[in-house]
């Protein structure tokens, strides 16, 4: 350890060394983020870090919040501040075609009157926009980009990005805003996907869609926990030494340490436009984020600014949208996919190709429909393209090069009738494309349904997702959702789990699940059979039309999944007359008896009550009820409230009074709306000369106006309690 410290001279105070240790760790983190070149060890830098931790424990007075040691994250917000944009963040011009790029050229050629206009060409990065305002060289807050006006302000989750500088070295402007994209590196995000899907939790479509959740969570520790990336394409707000041209910002970028976006391409003709474009259509696929697109941007500061901008864009960017990358295949077979809910879905076996940077063999043909529609016959040539570039679709059909044995494909015909997964008999409902099978103990049924009843939003079984789902249906130790009672610590952790690929490229050994992976199941089950509320437990059944605000609504309606299974209210709602053609506030409207005592809103229709009402019909349904007798589990309602009427609030201190609620409280605004309610009150959205009171935060606009015009009492939160006795 003494080497280590060698260089550093020794500390004359506690201020100076914690200057020199973060600065010295920042080094290092650059060395490791940005060169890739890291000049110690993990443990040498663990070492420099916990003393920077101690150190600052004992000198809470010394706080920053850009030290290294606050990219683990802090304490959760309640929501997220807004911030006005120092410049608007606009949006850039889409071109499909080298026509189109050739018109944009073109314009500009026409208004700077030149003919040669130096620009950069580079990978538009498919992320979310960020705007990161630094002072005198510190990272003062992050922002997301919101209306283009004003935008989240994230700062606590940007700060735990690894590579991006949260304080710059020597020559940082006073004033430097980057804005740039925040991003899942592609390797980084699947890995995260299969970790995901091992410890049971819902996994994200793209990565795109992961960066974008993640960044909206409130507690910054658990976004220190994602794989988030950033790189830098743009200058927003500046002032400083002049900056003529772009080149001198990526410059100026590469010496503070800022990431920015590469490669980049230059040139001042429409002819290397193009080629620069064509060159990273070959290059996008390696790039380590997905990419759709090329941005064209003017170079000059001068000319851009001669060029301006419209509302929604600048004049002199373009971005250039790649087409879906379509390759022909042998379509080989069709095979069958059986889903939760029983749906047959017949898929395309492909001879593999190479389509946007993936190997395609699979793509799904939706049904019978589109099947029929684009005349696919097994052993035709198809052309397949990645819908969104991720999703594979089978566009058309090469009927030229259709071979005289290609065989037409009818669903129903091919699975003679029956379930390729049970060899139970499948249905079509009236009306609809789809066949069903029938059976609820269907294996394939199993795998998909246990997965949902055991995510987040149903039960959330905690190291229940898809590849342990598999596995118990595999081995037929569960055959139903509810089975998964039964198991026994024993028969978790001895389950032989399959070899997993890893990032090396390496085959690993089939393992056991584990002890503690079958306890930490368990006690999710236990938690889940005493405490999980009536709702959850029915979201988690997977019934169609039935989603989680459905669910809240049939808990506030039934005590408990036994009246639910024989509810009349469920089947005179699922009887209403017409019941396709009216929404049920319409509906409440025209006085029908049932809606008017219940006062049911809107997210329990007609069709989800019939669809409750088939389901307990059904083996399915009445399997459920039977098990959970068994089982002894019965789950209450947390929210059991039937017949508004009934509730006497007739002595509520808020009854008949009209709120509208606006501005920054302390709380976030639902917690009021809550509380008001919880007093007999009703909230609204907009002032008018029904409200009773408006209650008003920091930074009220147009409603404390229109309230002060109306003559509307405004009250504060002090003004609040006083009226409600609190
Ligand atoms: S330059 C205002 N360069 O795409 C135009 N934008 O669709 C200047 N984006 O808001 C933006 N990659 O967030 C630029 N290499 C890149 C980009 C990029 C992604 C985003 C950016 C912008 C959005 C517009």
């Amino acid at each position: 350890m003494d080497d280590l410290f060698d260089n550093i001279p020794a500390p004359t105070d506690s201020t100076s060394r914690l200057k020199e240790l973060r600065e010295e760790i920042n080094k290092h983190d650059r060395l490791y983020y940005q060169e890739a070149l890291p000049t110690i060890s993990d443990a040498e830098y663990d070492v420099l870090f916990r003393e920077l931790e101690e150190l600052e424990k004992k000198h809470p007075e010394l706080h920053d919040p850009n030290s290294p040691t606050q990219r683990v994250g802090g304490a959760p917000l309640d929501s997220f501040s807004q911030r006005e944009h120092l410049i608007p963040m606009l949006s850039i011009d889409d071109v499909f075609s080298h026509e189109e790029i050739g018109e944009f050229f073109a314009r500009l050629q026409r208004n700077l009157g030149i003919e040669r206009i130096p620009v950069t060409i580079e990978p538009k990065i498919d992320g979310v926009a960020v705007s990161l305002i630094y002072r005198n060289g510190s990272l003062d807050y992050a922002v997301t980009r919101g209306d283009g006006t004003r935008g989240d302000d994230i700062t606590q989750n940007v700060r735990t990005i690894g590579r991006l500088p949260l304080s710059l070295g020597p020559g940082a402007p006073e004033l430097l805003e980057v804005r740039g994209e925040i991003f899942m590196p592609n390797a980084a995000f699947a890995k995260m996907n299969e970790e995901r899907d091992e410890a049971g939790l819902q996994t994200f479509v793209n990565p795109r869609n992961a960066t974008a959740g993640t960044l909206k969570s409130l507690d910054s520790r658990e976004v220190a926990k994602r794989p988030l990336d950033f790189l830098a394409h743009g200058l927003g707000a500046y002032d400083g030494p002049a900056l003529d041209s772009e080149v001198e910002f990526h410059k100026l970028l590469d010496t503070l340490g800022i990431p920015r976006n590469q490669p980049i391409w230059k040139g001042d003709s429409l002819s290397e436009i193009i080629q620069a474009i064509e060159e990273l259509d070959i290059k996008r696929h390696g790039l380590a984020y997905g990419t759709d697109g090329a941005v064209v941007k003017v170079l000059d500061r001068p000319s851009r600014e001669a060029l301006g901008a419209t509302s929604r864009a600048p004049r002199w960017a373009a971005a250039f949208k790649y087409p879906p990358e379509q390759k022909e295949t042998r379509l080989k077979d069709i095979t069958i996919q059986v889903g939760r809910t029983g749906v047959l879905t017949p898929v395309a076996e492909l001879d593999p190709v190479f389509v946007s940077g993936t190997t395609v063999s699979r793509a799904t043909l939706h049904n019978q429909d589109e099947i029929s529609r684009k005349d696919i016959r097994i052993g035709d040539t198809v052309v397949i393209e990645k819908a969104g570039e991720i999703i594979p679709a089978v566009v058309k059909v090469v009927t030229a090069k259709r071979p005289a044995d290609a065989q037409p494909f009818i669903l129903a015909d091919f699975v003679n009738h029956t379930c390729p997964s049970c060899g139970g008999p499948i249905q079509q409902a009236d009306g609809l494309v789809a066949w069903r099978c029938g059976n609820f103990a269907c294996p394939a049924q199993a795998v998909t349904g246990i997965t949902h009843f055991s995510s987040r939003k149903a039960l959330d079984i905690d190291g229940v997702g898809e590849s342990v789902a598999i596995k118990l249906v595999q081995n037929e130790m569960v055959k139903t959702p509810l089975d998964l009672f039964t198991l026994t610590e024993e028969q978790l952790a001895n389950m032989e789990m399959d070899a997993a690929i890893l990032q090396s490229g390496d085959i690993s050994k089939p393992r056991r699940l584990g002890e503690k992976k079958a306890a930490t199941i368990l006690t999710s089950l236990e938690k889940a059979k005493t405490q999980m509320p009536l709702n959850r437990w029915i979201y988690s059944m997977g019934i169609p039309h039935c989603g989680e605000s459905s669910a809240k609504e049939l808990s506030r309606l039934h005590e408990t999944i036994f009246d639910l299974a024989d509810s009349q209210l469920l089947k005179d709602l699922a009887d209403l007359p017409n019941y396709e053609s009216l929404s049920i506030s319409k509906r409440k409207k025209e006085n029908h008896p049932v809606l008017k005592d219940y006062e049911i809103d809107d997210s329990l229709g007609p069709v989800a009550a019939q669809s409750l009402v088939n389901f307990f019909k059904s083996d399915a349904g009445l399997h459920v009820v039977e098990r959970l007798r068994e089982l002894g589990i019965n789950p209450k309602s947390d929210n059991y409230a039937p017949k508004p009427s009934e509730v006497d609030t007739s002595d509520l201190p808020l009854v008949g009074k009209t709120f509208v609620i606006t501005g920054t409280l302390s709380k976030p605004r639902p917690e009021f709306k809550k509380l008001v309610e919880s007093k007999g009150a009703k909230v609204s959205g907009s002032v008018s000369k029904n409200t009773d009171y408006l209650l008003a935060g920091e930074a009220a606009g147009s409603k404390l106006d229109k309230a002060n015009t109306l003559g509307v009492t405004v009250l504060d939160e002090e003004g609040l309690e006083k009226l409600i006795g609190a």
